[in-house]
């Protein structure tokens, strides 16, 4: 991503994250199906500006971010954190972790790459620790809906990577999957297509030239003034 996409997608997510009440809700997951009393070291794929890292290192985990958008982890600033600027793709460890965490992420690599960067994750969970994979289910909600409906405008067909990686997955020994719910709830219309920018920036200009359906089909999700967008999330537990 160059410089100049990379500062449009830290600040259509910065929107996001400030709209939505995913952060809390994921973090609550964690702590309740992770014993987090004895994880002592974390590594954080694709950790954006720190959303998660950032508690964690409040409850006095290690955190290594693997980030490679500058623009939202560059001000990561925590003695428990240290930031990568790489892809996962370029990352390499000989360090082990407790847990390994990729939310939302797996989406953005290349499908024939996925097997291999899947166990590269697993490769580094110590005996005991476990990887957690937060994705967006392809089906539900109308968040992931707006997205197959651009698509259908755009007339391509888009395989979301969850199948991929569900049944990749399978092959390992303990795994299990979980949904959540979450909302993205913004004041108009305008501000949801801001917000919707961070995931269509490699579609323009044709999420320019199809605002005007996108606007009609959230004027469907108006609540009140506001625009409300339900997401469910997928997330796999793959124990070691
Ligand atoms: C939707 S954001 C999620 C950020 C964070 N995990 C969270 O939940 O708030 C996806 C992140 O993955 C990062 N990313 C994209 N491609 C990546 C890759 N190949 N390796 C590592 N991170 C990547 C993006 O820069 C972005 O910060």
């Amino acid at each position: 991503m160059n410089r100049q996409n990379q500062k449009i997608y830290k600040n259509s997510f910065s929107l996001f994250l400030k709209s939505t009440n995913e952060k809390k809700v994921i973090l609550d997951f964690v702590k309740k199906n992770i014993s987090l009393g004895k994880v002592k070291n974390v590594l954080d794929i694709g950790g954006g500006n720190g959303a998660l890292a950032l508690p964690l290192a409040r409850l006095k985990k290690n955190v290594t971010v693997v980030e490679p958008n500058k623009q939202l982890a560059g001000k990561l600033n925590s003695r428990r954190i240290k930031y990568v600027n790489k892809t996962w793709e370029n990352y390499k460890s000989s360090k082990k972790f407790d847990l390994v965490v990729a939310a939302y992420v797996v989406t953005y690599f290349k499908k024939k790459d996925l097997p291999k960067l899947i166990d590269k994750m697993y490769e580094l969970v110590l005996p005991g620790g476990c990887l957690i994979i937060f994705t967006i289910d392809p089906k539900r909600g109308s968040w992931r809906g707006i997205h197959t409906y651009f698509y259908q405008l755009l007339g391509i067909e888009h395989k979301s990577s969850t199948y991929l990686l569900k049944s990749y997955l399978s092959k390992y020994k303990h795994v299990c999957s979980r949904s959540i719910k979450t909302l993205v709830k913004t004041k108009n219309i305008s501000e949801m297509l801001k917000i919707l920018a961070f995931d269509f920036y490699q579609y323009e200009p044709n999420f320019t030239k199809y605002k005007i359906e996108l606007e009609k089909y959230l004027k469907k999700h108006l609540v009140g003034k506001g625009v409300v967008l339900k997401m469910v999330h997928e997330v796999f537990i793959i124990k070691k």
